[in-house]
């Protein structure tokens, strides 16, 4: 018999044919003379419903499987489709054959409640796929993964890999993971100095924290380029919003400016939107239902809407006529805090908004510098409830300009030779990106921690499994 996944047989028309069901019981509810189990396989938010009719003659060995049956066991039923009485199905299963693969037995299955809580399902993260909430979360972050490689085929963005491992601080903000072979016990033993000279890669290397040098190379020679990979922040921030471990989608354009740039990052999430409401409608529904009401409508009119743009000097002036909503008092130079970034968002413009042109002395080095001296080509894009969902900004493509400001900062050029290249090799203005893939789930599913939508978190203390 074909192998057929649950949210193909749902879609079938009853005409008596006969199925083979594959998949995780979700329940059982044993009647006097029907057994109803329902099966999930993931392929879909929906089980589908195996009955069993007791007066229909069952075999003698089908009890004897039916009592293995429990929440969480794996089994193979066979039987036919055919119309569901019940409602909120089209069909069901008569069931005539039962196979258990793998039994769950009731007194240690840890799944067993309706509704557990996330903080509960984070300490079993390798169960936790099969509640309810966690495959609806897999199946969108799917949905988003495609439909970020369909935005950007679609409109002429090569996908390149940038390297895991690196030499450079892309960021400036030198919060990275260190990557050795050397025997840190020995060394700190022995008491030396350490030889990097010796270490696999000679030199001190690190987990990379962003792709975006590395793709700057690359679409200054095939013009549009993006990067979807793992990046690492060894920042110590125990929040909802920050992950050690994430993944980060990254295009970046040549002879795009900042204009160009906002027009991108909000035709990409738009569409991004737009996609899961058209092809995830089952599993929002069930978002918008147990997790976060009204964000289905959230992600409608944000499609509909324009996005504001506000330069960072704007959006100070605001803040400060509500200087008594912050914890942080905000002052033209301050870093946004998230307390600023929703306020801005939420009670400012209520929708999403981009703020541009950062101070200087706030955003990374490679930012291109505004006439004024003060201000940089940078864009965040805010959106409510979360903040800041994407960072960017137009990259500075002046050799001098770069050179002076990486010293400035105490950088040392060199490390940034082959950086510097395409800024003394056929330069042209360019700009970019990063959207953090995390944050994008969490922001259309309307989940609030992140470390429930990713499914194995690293953070501060938690790398175990
Ligand atoms: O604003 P960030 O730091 O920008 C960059 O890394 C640039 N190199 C991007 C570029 O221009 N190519 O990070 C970009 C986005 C943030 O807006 C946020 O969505 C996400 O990455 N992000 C994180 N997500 C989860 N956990 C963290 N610790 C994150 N840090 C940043
Ligand atoms: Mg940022």
């Amino acid at each position: 018999m074909k192998m057929t996944l649950i949210k193909d047989m749902l879609r079938l028309r009853a005409e008596s044919q006969e199925v083979c069901v594959r998949g995780w019981v979700r329940t059982k509810r044993d009647l006097k003379n029907l057994v109803f189990i329902d099966v999930n396989d993931g392929s879909c938010f929906h089980n589908i419903q195996c009955t069993f009719d007791r007066e229909s003659g069952l075999k003698a060995d089908i009890e004897n499987e039916l009592n293995k049956v429990s929440t969480g066991a794996s089994v193979e039923i066979k039987g036919k489709l055919v119309p569901s009485p019940a409602s909120g199905q089209a069909v069901e299963v008569a069931a005539n054959e039962i196979t258990v693969i793998g039994e769950a037995p009731v007194d240690v299955y840890p799944l067993q409640k309706k509704r557990h809580s996330f903080e509960f399902l984070r300490e079993i993260a390798h169960l936790r796929a099969r509640t309810n909430t966690f495959g609806a979360v897999a199946r969108v972050g799917n949905k988003l993964a495609f439909g970020v490689h369909e935005f950007f085929q679609k409109n002429g963005f090569h996908y390149v890999h940038a390297p895991i491992i690196t030499t450079s601080d892309a960021e400036g903000a030198g919060s990275m993971f260190q990557v050795t072979t050397l025997d840190m016990e020995a060394l700190s033993k022995s008491g030396k100095p350490v030889d990097y000279t010796k270490d696999f890669f000679g030199k001190p290397s690190f987990l990379t924290v962003s792709g975006q040098l590395e793709a700057e190379t690359y679409a200054t020679a095939l013009s549009r380029v993006y990067t979807f990979g793992p990046t690492f922040r060894a920042e110590n921030s125990n929040t909802t919003r920050h992950l050690a471990e994430f993944w980060m989608i990254e295009p970046e354009a040549a002879f795009y400016h900042l204009e160009d740039n906002m027009d991108l990052a909000e035709d990409f999430l738009k569409f991004l939107f737009e996609k899961v409401l058209k092809e995830s409608a089952e599993d929002l529904n069930f978002f918008e239902a147990h997790v976060q009401k009204g964000i289905i409508e959230t992600l409608e009119s944000l499609v509909k809407s324009k996005f504001v743009h506000l330069t960072y000097t704007d959006a100070v002036k605001e803040l400060e006529k509500n200087k008594d909503a912050f914890e942080f008092k905000p002052f033209w130079g301050c870093d946004l805090q998230s307390e600023h970034e929703k306020f801005l968002t939420e009670k400012v413009i209520g929708g999403p908004v981009i703020v541009t042109d950062y101070p200087k002395e706030i955003k990374a080095f490679y930012m291109k510098q505004n006439d004024d001296g003060k201000t940089v080509r940078a864009m965040d894009v805010l959106v409510p409830r979360l903040g800041e969902i994407i960072g960017g900004s137009e990259r500075e493509e002046r050799y001098d300009v770069l050179e002076q400001r990486i010293k400035e900062l105490g950088m040392n050029p060199k490390d940034y030779w082959w950086y510097m290249d395409l800024r003394r090799f056929g330069t042209v203005p360019h700009s970019g990106f990063g959207l953090g893939f995390e944050r994008l789930i969490l922001y259309v599913t309307g989940m609030t921690n992140i470390r429930d939508v990713i499914p194995y978190p690293r953070a501060v203390g938690q790398a175990d499994f």
